[in-house]
């Protein structure tokens, strides 16, 4: 099988450009007894690169990817080839591979069988993966949002806060989000149900657009993006706000990092700011996926992918998707899903 593959080759100094990598054709390599190929369908495009690209955006104990090689990312596809007896030829997988168009799992690797019965193969690195599983520890457990409490959520319309800003409103919180577009904005109000939301690019200023959405401030702030929308909220928390610091996308292509002038007002609202990172709440994965299952077949909560076509088109639309072009969670769509 002749593979096409993207490797990691320069370290971007600020934002990634096109020169990070190489696209190469080569053949894969021929199995071993307990190794699977997986011709991949759907690979995963998250903001977490970038920091491992190279910067100061790592969560703890995470290490930079390494220069050439295939740039690792969770995957969705099917067993092409297996010397694996929990593995067969057919079966739909998920799993830890890379920005290619075969993966080989040695020795079946991380690979778990997807479960059709649970919506879409793609939803397996999506909602009901990793930016699901995260957006529920950050507004649950972090965020533990109560009743008519306001919940802001910043990169509303993305992977990760689609997802967060719609749990919060079924547990009965007043929802403000906000994006880079308009179109983005009215998806966050029309489709994903938010009280409402604004753009954060064209309002006079995000304080003001606080001021108008949050008329009784901020009790849980959902934080995807840092920077100058973090110093805005921090000016509008109540006293006892919790803030799940789920990430800040803003400041990852910065070599200066923006600190917010007003970190002191955790101390006199008696608030709590947590950065969480998703690796350390995987035990709760198992039970994570029938609650979200139950809750997109009832149409609770709905969930939107942003898909790319073409291997080729992986590295731009990776910087894209760091540029704000996504609408919903972006996904590389490489080979045929046959479910479709
Ligand atoms: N803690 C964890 O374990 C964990 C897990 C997954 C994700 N995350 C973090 O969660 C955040 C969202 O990730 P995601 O996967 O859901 O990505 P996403 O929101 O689907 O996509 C990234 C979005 O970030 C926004 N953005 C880019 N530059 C920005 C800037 N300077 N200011 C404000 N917004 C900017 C863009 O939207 P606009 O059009 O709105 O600018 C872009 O569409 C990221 O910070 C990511 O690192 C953390």
């Amino acid at each position: 099988m002749q593979n096409r593959r993207i490797y990691f080759i320069e370290r971007p100094d600020g934002p990634v450009t096109p020169a990070c990598f190489d696209i190469r054709d080569e053949p894969t390599p021929g199995l071993e007894e307990g190794d699977v190929v997986v011709r991949n369908i759907y690979l995963s495009c998250d903001p977490y690169m970038r920091g491992r690209m190279g910067g100061t955006a790592n969560y703890p104990g995470s290490k930079n990817f390494p220069l050439n090689e295939v740039i690792p990312a969770r995957v969705v596809g099917q067993v092409e080839a297996s010397q694996n007896s929990k593995f067969k030829e057919g079966d739909l997988v998920w799993g830890f591979l890379g920005w290619e168009l075969y993966s080989m799992a040695k020795g079946g690797g991380d690979l778990r069988v997807i479960d059709p019965f649970l919506g879409p193969i793609s939803h397996a690195i999506t909602v009901i993966g990793m930016p699901g599983l995260t957006a529920r520890v950050g507004i649950l457990d972090i965020g533990k949002p109560k009743k008519g409490e306001t919940a802001f959520i910043s990169s509303a319309s993305g992977a990760v806060g689609q997802v967060a800003g719609q749990i919060a409103r079924l547990e009965g919180c007043h929802v403000v989000g906000s994006a880079g577009s308009d179109e983005k904005v009215r998806h966050i109000v029309d489709v994903l149900g938010f009280n409402s939301a604004f753009n954060y690019k064209t309002v006079s200023s995000i304080g003001d657009a606080l001021n108008e959405y949050c008329p009784n401030g901020i009790d849980i702030y959902f934080e995807n993006v840092g920077g100058e929308t973090l110093e805005a909220v921090l000016d509008r928390i109540n006293v006892g706000a919790r803030i799940p610091v789920c990430g800040q996308i803003s400041q990852y292509d910065s070599t200066v990092r923006f600190e917010p002038c007003n970190i002191d007002a955790l101390e006199l609202k008696g608030a709590l700011m947590q950065k969480f990172s998703i690796y350390e709440h995987m035990d709760q994965y198992d039970a994570f996926l029938p609650w979200m299952a139950e809750r997109m077949k009832a149409g609770k909560i709905v969930y939107y992918e942003d898909i790319v076509d073409g291997i080729e088109n992986t590295p731009a639309a990776f910087i894209g998707m760091m540029q704000g072009e996504n609408l919903g969670k972006r996904l590389m769509r490489v080979s045929e899903d046959p479910t479709l």
